[in-house]
């Protein structure tokens, strides 16, 4: 299938989630240490993580499999990289997201608006990190939901093991302030690395939106704090269906018109 470009070129889905993560530069913060980085905190993985996985699971979460209505909600990339603390790439790392549907439904079952959720967003979405550490991901901007500020829940796994549960929250948000998941993170700069701009994308004439977060994993990962749903080992990922989408080529390689990231 294909799918508009910003540019209003034809776009193959392939190229547009390879395009995607070709271009996010690294915007992390620096920690107390020159030449440590803030570490991403962990926060709650909350109850609704897919207790059914969605029949897609890639990193396109607009379009599910060869579907031809797309998600509702404000086209966002997400992209970034996941690093250790001296900001090496994590290479082979599985970065799953999950987040609520454009009215705040999450794709769970125990999610009491459940019926109403927007069955073309698929909801949930992964992507095995490339040599630099890259991901990406085609979502919506975070919708809110009672109680909570919006949030797109992400995690990163190991060799088959969960190493980090966090969330990513919107910068500007007025609702961050009072948000009591983010608040229980006491360092500053830490809860600060968890919000980001979602800003619109230049030239992009259907208003489309990047974000970009980049994760920094401790040095040693510790045990996850709860336990966790979700962890998947690279076999499983692909016995899934699981596909590594994009080897990301770099800039000057990708079609010439139109940045897609
Ligand atoms: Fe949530």
């Amino acid at each position: 299938m294909t799918l508009p470009r910003t540019d209003g070129a034809p776009m193959t889905r392939r190229n547009l989630l390879r395009g995607l993560v070709a271009g996010s530069a690294l915007l992390v913060t620096r920690g107390a240490f020159a030449d440590e980085l803030v570490r991403t905190p962990r926060l709650t993985e909350g109850p609704f993580y897919p207790d059914r996985m969605p029949l897609d699971t890639d990193n396109d979460l607009l379009i599910i499999n060869d579907g031809i209505t797309p998600a509702v909600g404000a086209i966002t990339f997400l992209s970034g990289h996941v690093l250790t603390a001296a900001g090496s790439p994590v290479r082979n790392a599985t970065v799953e997201i999950w987040q609520v549907d454009a009215s705040g439904i999450y794709l769970n079952s125990t999610d009491r608006r459940r019926p109403r959720y927007d069955e073309n967003f698929q909801g949930y979405g992964r992507f095995l990190t490339d040599a630099a550490g890259r991901y990406g991901f085609r979502t919506i901007k975070p919708a809110p939901y009672p109680g909570r500020a919006p949030h797109i829940h992400l995690a990163v796994n190991q060799n088959g093991r969960r190493v980090l549960t966090t969330q990513v929250l919107v910068r500007g948000d007025r609702r961050n302030a009072g948000d009591g998941v983010l608040r229980r993170v006491r360092d500053r700069a830490a809860r600060e690395s968890l919000v980001v701009d979602f800003a619109p994308l230049p030239d992009s004439r259907i208003g489309e939106l990047a974000a970009e977060f980049d994760v920094v994993l401790g040095a040693t990962p510790s045990a996850p704090d709860e336990p966790v749903k979700g962890a998947i080992s690279p076999s499983e990922f692909s016995q899934r269906g699981g596909r590594r989408h994009a080897t990301p080529r770099p800039p000057a390689a990708r079609a010439p018109r139109g940045r897609i990231y």
